[in-house]
């Protein structure tokens, strides 16, 4: 069937290859990608499939409610996947209103403008917000988060993604808008910004620089292939249950400290250094404000509903996210010039100052 799909942060780490996705599977699908370019947006994610004829990009941003209702007024739009946001936890408690205004007023205007235009056969359309586990708090040593957990946001990003889920679960119950929602554990793979923990290892590793550690390094995050992710959506968007919630989760818990030795072990093998050299570089820096322990999902749901799981180990995962880095120097060159330099002096310059003195 054809359908017209607005994705919005298709320019990101995981919206492009939704993006890339949508494209090459569904051929009778019209994608248009709507991302407003910010430092996290990058149209060369999509350079090889930016002239496919179902894609069009369009830059735009989601916050702004004329614009958004002229889009709508223009195509015909079945359904949204909406993943555009503010993304990064340590800049939002460097600045927590731009996550409110991208993160909650952002969805808030799509929600609006998609309740003010299906009108009618609630079966041909969907509005299917992409969240995160970090609406669920954090974990002791044990347990899992799941479909059932409550809501127990702990830093500015989650709060801010919390309160978009609310505000999706709201138009469903008041105006019957059809909805569903996925929380999702830690992502990675190509073309995630190197502000996050595995580019950024992987990057200060080549680049012999030190390789920064919150606290003590014993977090456990719950680590995703990005296409694993990708898969799920896909399931979801098609099969899920309007109105209803899936965790999404690779089953693979990894400590701060030991996901980042792992790392210096393949670099080391990658770039045919002393073993043990890499370590040599990790530099344990100031934590985290509120830095939440850990964060683990039960993923039974959407594997015994919708048949999904996840698809390469993690040691294949890491192995083929490190090859695409070391390949891929000129996509790292360009995003990480201009402004990613000053916020990176602010956030571990000066961290590394605090921690020695
Ligand atoms: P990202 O920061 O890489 O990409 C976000 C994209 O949104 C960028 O292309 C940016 O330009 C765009 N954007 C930001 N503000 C916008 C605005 N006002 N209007 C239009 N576009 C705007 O983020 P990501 O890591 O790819 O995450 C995508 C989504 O998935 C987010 O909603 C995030 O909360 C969610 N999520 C991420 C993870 C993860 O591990 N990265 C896990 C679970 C859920
Ligand atoms: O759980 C899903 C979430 O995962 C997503 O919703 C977020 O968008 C995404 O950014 C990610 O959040 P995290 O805060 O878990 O990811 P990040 O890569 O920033 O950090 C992973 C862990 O590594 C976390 O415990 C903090 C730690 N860390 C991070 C950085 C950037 C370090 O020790 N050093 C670092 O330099």
């Amino acid at each position: 069937m054809e359908k017209t799909i607005l994705i919005t942060g298709g320019a990101g780490f995981i919206g492009s290859h939704v993006v890339r996705w949508f494209v090459q599977h569904y051929p009778q699908y019209h994608i248009l990608n709507l991302d407003l370019l910010t430092y996290a947006g990058n149209l060369e994610n999509l350079a090889d499939i930016e002239h496919e004829p179902n894609y069009h990009f369009i830059k735009g941003d989601i916050t702004d409610e004329h614009f958004i209702a002229q889009l709508f007024a223009q195509y015909p739009i079945d359904a949204v996947i909406h993943l555009a946001a503010e993304s990064h936890v340590d800049r939002s408690i460097m600045d927590p209103l731009a996550f409110v205004r991208t993160n909650v007023l952002g969805t808030a205007v799509l929600l609006n403008a998609c309740r003010q235009h299906w009108k009618t056969d609630p079966d041909k359309h969907l509005f299917y917000q992409v969240s995160t586990d970090e609406v669920y708090g954090s974990l002791g040593p044990t347990g899992y988060f799941s479909e059932q957990s409550k809501y127990d946001p702990r830093s500015p990003y989650a709060a801010s993604k919390a309160g978009a889920d609310h505000l999706v679960r709201a138009y469903f119950h008041t105006y019957q808008l059809p909805v569903v929602i996925s929380n999702c554990s830690n992502n990675y793979g190509p073309y995630q910004f190197p502000e996050k923990l595995i580019p950024l290892v992987i990057r200060n590793i080549q680049q012999h620089k030190p390789v920064p550690v919150y606290g003590k390094g014993e977090n456990v995050r719950d680590w995703l292939w990005v296409e694993d992710h990708v898969r799920a959506i896909d399931l979801i968007f098609h099969r899920g249950k309007r109105g209803e919630t899936y965790t999404i989760g690779g089953h693979n818990e990894w400590k701060n400290i030991d996901l980042v030795k792992l790392i210096c072990r393949c670099m080391d093998e990658k770039l045919g250094r002393p073993p043990g050299s890499s370590e040599q570089l990790i530099t344990f820096v100031k934590d985290r404000a509120g830095h939440d322990l850990r964060y683990a999902i039960d993923a039974s749901r959407i594997r015994q509903e919708l048949g999904w799981q996840p698809s390469i180990s993690f040691e294949e995962g890491i192995r083929r996210t490190i090859d695409w880095y070391l390949s891929h120097q000129e996509w790292l060159e360009h995003v990480t010039s201009g402004s990613y330099q000053q916020y990176y002096t602010q956030q571990y310059i000066v961290r590394e100052q605090t921690q020695s003195s």
